[in-house]
């Protein structure tokens, strides 16, 4: 197939995004406006406010991606659109603003699964990397072990039982006083401190090799917090901050081997906000190394939310004639798979 370019938008959370991706693979742009200072103000993302933003920027953010790319519409295949999971406003914005383009303009619109997105941002780091493969999606709202057994086919294999990975990160730095986003300042704090200092719990899930439950997990850095803090014990923050970091980072590394091991594929990739945690990558490399299993892991910038992987995913979905009509519409709790 001759080359094929895709405008493609995120908006399911707090980041507007646009940017304009080549066969996939080639990123000709970029924009990732975040919205996080916004949201900082109230400890987390307001979805209201989020949706309003999206509005008031969308255009621009998209005006941007194309004049980076020194591409016009005109040049373009097709424009593609997160449109679930994520949170309904938000998502309407990106999917209304992608129909009004494909409206205006004729292209075919593309409709993307937003941990797709995050899986396929591996497909613009790793050029080599082909399906099959083991994923981890760790990211604020999804803890997710797939097999990505070819383009498009996903065979989950664990998911989380109840928070996501992020959303712990989110919560216990909240807890210790770090603030929004939780996971960025925990890494970084977590530097200096001893990770074996306190003994937080690995959570088991009875019946399961694969899932997730990190609630449990979260309640025990609470309790351990408010015990301190009634027996007049300072709390040493870079110490609770490494601590419940290594026990996140067991628990993901340790079902992801069981899963790549049981599965007998050599190849192992993660992907979401989370997946951007330097104790994590480290972690996994090494179980990897020590395995002789591939490794593939997007640059940071990739991991969080952003479009250059929505247009990766759009990619492999037009190739095999994948075209959604004017009435795609939002949906906030979409499966992946369907
Ligand atoms: O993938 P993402 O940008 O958005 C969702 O789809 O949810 O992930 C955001 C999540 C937040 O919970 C944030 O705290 C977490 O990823 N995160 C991190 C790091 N950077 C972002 N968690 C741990 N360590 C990091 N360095
Ligand atoms: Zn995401």
């Amino acid at each position: 197939m001759e080359s094929v370019t895709i405008l493609a938008i995120e908006t399911s959370c707090d980041e507007t995004a646009a940017a304009v991706v080549r066969n996939g693979r080639e990123v000709l742009s970029n924009v990732i406006y975040s919205q996080i200072d916004l949201h900082t103000l109230y400890g987390g993302v307001v979805p209201e406010i989020a949706s309003r933003k999206h509005i008031e920027k969308i255009n621009r953010v998209m005006e941007q991606a194309l004049k980076e790319a020194d591409r016009e519409l005109s040049d373009l295949d097709a424009v593609a659109v997160t449109y679930g999971p994520g949170l309904v406003g938000p998502l309407l914005v990106g999917v209304s603003a992608a129909k009004a383009v494909s409206f205006a303009s004729g292209l075919p619109l593309i409709g993307v699964h937003h941990i797709e997105g995050h899986i396929s941002a591996n497909y613009i780091e790793h050029k080599d990397l082909e399906p099959p493969f083991v994923c981890l999606i760790a990211s604020g709202g999804h803890s997710h072990l797939v097999v990505v057994r070819d383009y498009g086919k996903y065979e989950v294999l664990g998911r989380t039982r109840d928070d996501a990975a992020g959303e712990a990160f989110d919560k216990v730095a909240r807890a210790i006083g770090l603030g929004y986003p939780g996971g960025p300042k925990i890494d970084k704090v977590a530097k200096e401190g001893n990770p074996d200092a306190i003994a937080f719990p690995r959570a088991k899930v009875g019946d399961s090799d694969y899932d997730f439950s990190f609630s449990g997990l979260k309640s025990a850095v609470l309790n351990y917090l408010n015990s301190c803090e009634m027996k007049g014990i300072p709390i040493c923050r870079a110490d609770v901050a490494a601590s419940f970091q290594k026990a996140v980072v067991d628990v993901l590394t340790e079902h992801s081997m069981a899963a790549v091991e049981r599965c007998g594929l050599r190849k192992f990739a993660i992907a979401g906000g989370v997946a951007s945690n330097s104790a994590l990558r480290q972690a996994l490399e090494k179980a990897c190394e020590e395995r002789e299993i591939a490794f593939y892991r997007p640059t940071p910038l990739l991991c969080t939310d952003n479009a250059a992987m929505i247009g990766a995913a759009a990619y492999y979905e037009y190739v095999q004639g994948v075209r959604h009509g004017l009435d795609l519409n939002a949906v906030p709790g979409l499966k992946l798979g369907e």
